[in-house]
């Protein structure tokens, strides 16, 4: 089987560098069709894995120091685990996160060596950290034995990333990294943590990235703040049904009743929430039932809420988003994912997908005066050991 060609570098790095032979894992960022900040709410998402994704290759050191080299940054980072670990800055935090958890949930680790590279575009809101996160776990978890089940893998990289990249992020992206299934989407609901698969048909429809190339590093301070805002619009409706616990459970009425009153800023943000997770279920039915046009009114429904209640856009993805709105062949698009930058997800007739990308990175770069990068975002299976 031909090995997919970071596969073969990470191999040949590793070689170089170590003695033995590594595991190698896969695991995939992530594109979401609809339903977003819902996660940390609650609420249900509709994410799928791309072909983008980071490598990790691993096996055990002699002792209990580890050296981790990232060929994307071309650095070596060394530690050891017979200290306690603290959060670094820029990639090893990823990978330091995940291993804190699984020594604090009490698996039995010692050093091991890491040559990691990825194509997932960093900042740019297609979840370069959760793959990061994932593969690290998935592949110490095979590395070491430890027999952990999925969901708590998925779990082990969502509090690495609370705990060591500081973003109190909902369960999203570790989920689809994890769990995702080539040609489907996930229906999560992350209150129950139940899901399905849904076939994604497209019809002679591509799933278009278009990256501002704005990169959103200083999202994290703005991303927790949104999510505090949120709990305290759930506070507000406690004070008056004390048996609320949050946003899923809240209707339009009960905001407008209890909240708008007494804080106008929260009722904004709140209703957005509220909004979207019942778009997320007439588009899955969209979905189910062929009708892409519904399906891709609701994206754009969703972009005017991000921006305008939600306020996580900015002028370069609302340039965007505004600027394909009236073509025809472009069904729906929006921003993805935590926003202030990254990528706008469009669903664009097949046979226009070329003519867009030129002619909307011509206008991006006149008025904008920034490059824009396009990907044409394929479905890929979920974390794996990669063979060889
Ligand atoms: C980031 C977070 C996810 C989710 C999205 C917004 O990607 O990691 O948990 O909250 O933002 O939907």
């Amino acid at each position: 089987m031909q090995l997919h060609s970071i596969a073969e570098n990470i191999l040949k790095t590793y070689c170089e560098n170590f003695d033995g032979s590594p595991i190698i894992v896969r695991s995939p960022g992530r594109v979401n069709i609809i339903g977003e900040h819902t996660d940390y709410n609650e609420g249900f998402v509709l994410p799928a894995a791309i072909d983008k994704a980071t490598y990790v290759a691993v096996g055990k050191s002699r002792n209990n120091n580890c050296t981790l080299i990232s060929i994307n940054y071309n650095e070596v980072f060394e530690v050891s685990l017979s200290a306690a670990l603290a959060p670094v800055k820029d990639w090893p935090t990823y990978i330091l996160g995940v291993v804190d958890q699984l020594i604090k949930r009490g698996y039995r680790l010692h050093g091991f060596n890491l040559v990691i590279q990825g194509d997932v575009p960093i900042g740019a809101g297609l979840s370069s950290s959760a793959s990061v996160e994932c593969a690290t776990v998935f592949a110490l978890n095979e590395l070491f034995q430890l027999h952990i089940p999925a969901l708590e893998l998925i779990d082990i990289a969502q509090k690495a990333e609370h705990t060591f990249a500081g973003v109190m992020c909902g369960v999203m992206d570790q989920f689809i990294s994890i769990l995702g299934k080539k040609d489907h989407v996930i229906k999560l609901d992350c209150r129950s943590m139940e899901y399905e698969y849904e076939p994604l048909q497209l019809k002679g429809i591509k799933i278009v990235l278009l990256n501002t190339n704005v990169k959103h590093s200083l999202a994290s301070t703005a991303y927790n703040k949104r999510r505090n805002e949120c709990s305290e619009g759930v506070e507000l409706v406690k004070k008056k049904m004390p048996r609320i616990n949050s946003l899923r459970d809240i209707t339009p009425q009960m905001l407008q009743q209890y909240v708008e009153p007494i804080d106008k800023n929260i009722y904004q943000r709140c209703r957005y929430v509220v909004e979207e997770n019942i778009r997320l279920l007439e588009a899955c039915d969209a979905l189910k039932n062929g009708d892409l046009l519904s399906l891709g009114q609701k994206m754009y429904a969703t972009h005017d809420g991000l921006s305008k209640e939600y306020e996580v856009s900015c002028k370069e993805l609302d340039f965007l988003v505004d600027h394909v709105r009236s073509l025809p062949q472009v069904l729906g698009a929006r921003m993805m994912g935590g926003g202030f930058g990254g990528c706008t997800i469009n669903l664009v007739k097949e046979e226009f997908v070329e003519e867009l990308i030129i002619s909307t990175g011509n206008v991006y770069t006149q008025y904008i005066g920034k490059e824009l990068t396009a990907y044409i975002a394929s479905t890929e299976d979920g974390a794996s050991l990669v063979h060889y």
